[in-house]
């Protein structure tokens, strides 16, 4: 057996990892813009070819499964999807794991999304309004006043979101002038060179709580869930900083409990349950939509909301990235029984099993990630011992040395019987990290820290008082702003 996979990061490599632990020991190729090293030592081992190619090149990418001979093709990052690498291959006879360009639309484009979970009346839907220019917005930024989150309406790698708290009326002014900039900016900058999609801007209403991913397997009928994972986006312990990719993430079973034997969670049996069914009605409603089957990994990225419980703030049409490590490491099922399910459309006949351990992720960045990228790139990077544990990211090998690429340069991953445990273990294998030239590296200590635990806790336990008090009243989703001149006014 063949398996080409596209792609070339830390998600990359997990699913590497786990091709390599198949009982059909398939032989893996790899094509990718850049030459990851773990990927390249699996594909080596496995008698398979590392190619380098733009794998957001349809032609590009069915050439190098014809070279390889590949069974099946597995799409790692979400561009190949959007550029309709799924598409090309199945027109070419050869199966793919991964989300043709029409139901990749549920990621590609926000407000396509929003449009859909508005249509189909799915739970967990925000108040929106899409714009295809900024001059279009500016006269709605004008008469709203509210607490808004402002986005790109095209998926540009989780840049450009920015919530604006508004909820002083002596600030008002001040606040209308920043989101206006802001909304201009998203529109001139952000999605400059998207030419791929009419809607370029996204208001939406704004929500706290704690985000978590529900990643599942689907053939297009069935539905198979994988435990969820909390992603940690700051830059800095204590949520302080930036947003980046994704600076470490969390799981614990298929709910996201504190501890094994600890009854407090993140998010319960329940909410889960209730996201994995959002998830599923999102699927459906595409399929409605597109005519199209789904083929290969799905995520609700959501969030723990006082408005509706468990809310969708994106959809991904593949595998999150530190994510896909919690995930794939935990997977006990073999990953080619559930690739050739897909394929043959009987996800159903199959059980895909996860360990119940907790795990932790924790990506190393060089200083200068994530904004400055052009510093963080181009040093060598070192890993003490044979790397166990160690999810090479953004890394390129020059002339039999491994550079970093400017962002996470690698995941270090923890398992273990409680999620501390996992991190203390994550925390160990980040000491093993280190570049060459002096160039300093930093992480996130506090993920998966009891602190940390007890703070993501106490927000849920918060968001879960009001929305089922809102529940218990008939009020969930039911959203009242506040229009000046007007007062309170119910929408959506
Ligand atoms: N961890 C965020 C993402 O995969 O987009």
């Amino acid at each position: 057996m063949k398996v080409l996979l596209v792609g070339g990061a830390g998600r990359e490599h997990a699913i590497a990892a786990a091709f390599a632990r198949s009982g059909h020991e398939p032989r893996l190729y790899c094509l990718s813009d850049l030459t990851n090293p773990g990927i390249k030592g699996i594909v080596k081992k496995s008698g398979g070819e590392y190619y380098l190619g733009n794998i957001n090149d349809p032609e590009g990418v069915i050439k190098a499964a014809k070279k390889s001979g590949a069974d099946f093709v597995f799409v790692g990052p979400e561009e190949p999807n959007f550029h309709g690498v799924p598409d090309r291959l199945e027109d070419g006879g050869i199966p793919c794991i991964g989300a043709n360009r029409a139901v990749s639309e549920l990621e590609m484009s926000k407000a396509s999304m929003r449009d859909l979970q508005w249509k189909y009346k799915i739970p967990g839907r925000l108040w929106y309004k899409k714009f295809k220019t900024f001059e279009e917005a500016v006269p709605y930024i004008e008469e709203y006043a509210d607490s808004v989150a402002l986005k790109p309406a095209r998926q540009a790698g989780g840049k450009g979101v920015k919530v604006i708290e508004d909820f002083q009326v002596y600030l008002q002014e001040d606040k209308r002038k920043v989101k206006k900039e802001h909304a201009e900016s998203i529109v001139r900058e952000y999605m400059k060179g998207y030419d791929d999609i009419d809607y370029k801007l996204l208001i939406e209403e704004r929500v706290w709580g704690p985000e978590y991913t529900v990643h599942c397997f689907t053939d297009g009928s069935t539905v198979v869930p994988m435990p969820a994972v909390q992603d940690n986006k700051h830059a800095f312990d204590g949520d302080l900083g930036l947003e980046t990719g994704g600076m470490g993430s969390i799981s614990c079973g298929m709910n996201l409990r504190w501890g094994v034997d600890d009854g407090r969670a993140i998010l319960t049996d329940e909410e889960y349950l209730k996201s994995v069914e959002i998830v599923r009605m999102m699927i459906d409603a595409i399929q409605t939509e597109t005519g199209e089957k789904y083929h290969g990994v799905v995520a609700g990225q959501m969030m723990l909301t006082s408005v509706w419980g468990p809310t969708v703030i994106e959809m991904y049409s593949r595998l999150g990235d530190p994510e896909a490590g919690n995930v794939l490491s935990v997977l006990k099922s073999d990953i080619v029984d559930i690739c050739e399910a897909i394929i043959g459309e009987r996800l159903n006949t199959i059980k895909a099993e996860f360990e119940d351990k907790a795990v932790v992720v924790k990506a190393v960045c060089p200083e200068g990630y994530p904004n400055r990228r052009d510093i963080a790139s181009g040093h060598p990077v070192k890993i003490k011992g044979n790397g166990d544990g160690i999810l090479w990211a953004s890394a390129d090998i020059k002339d039999e040395r491994v550079f970093s690429g400017g962002s996470r340069v690698v995941e270090c991953l923890g398992v273990g019987e409680s999620v501390p445990e996992a991190s203390r273990r994550a925390e160990k294998l980040t000491e093993k990290v280190s570049l060459e030239d002096g160039w300093k590296l930093f992480h996130r200590r506090d993920i998966g820290s009891e602190k940390s635990l007890e703070r993501r806790i106490a927000l849920a336990n918060m968001a879960r008082e009001i929305y089922q008090y809102r529940e218990r009243r008939g009020l969930l989703g039911k959203r009242m702003i506040w229009i000046p001149g007007k007062g309170l006014v119910e929408v959506g």
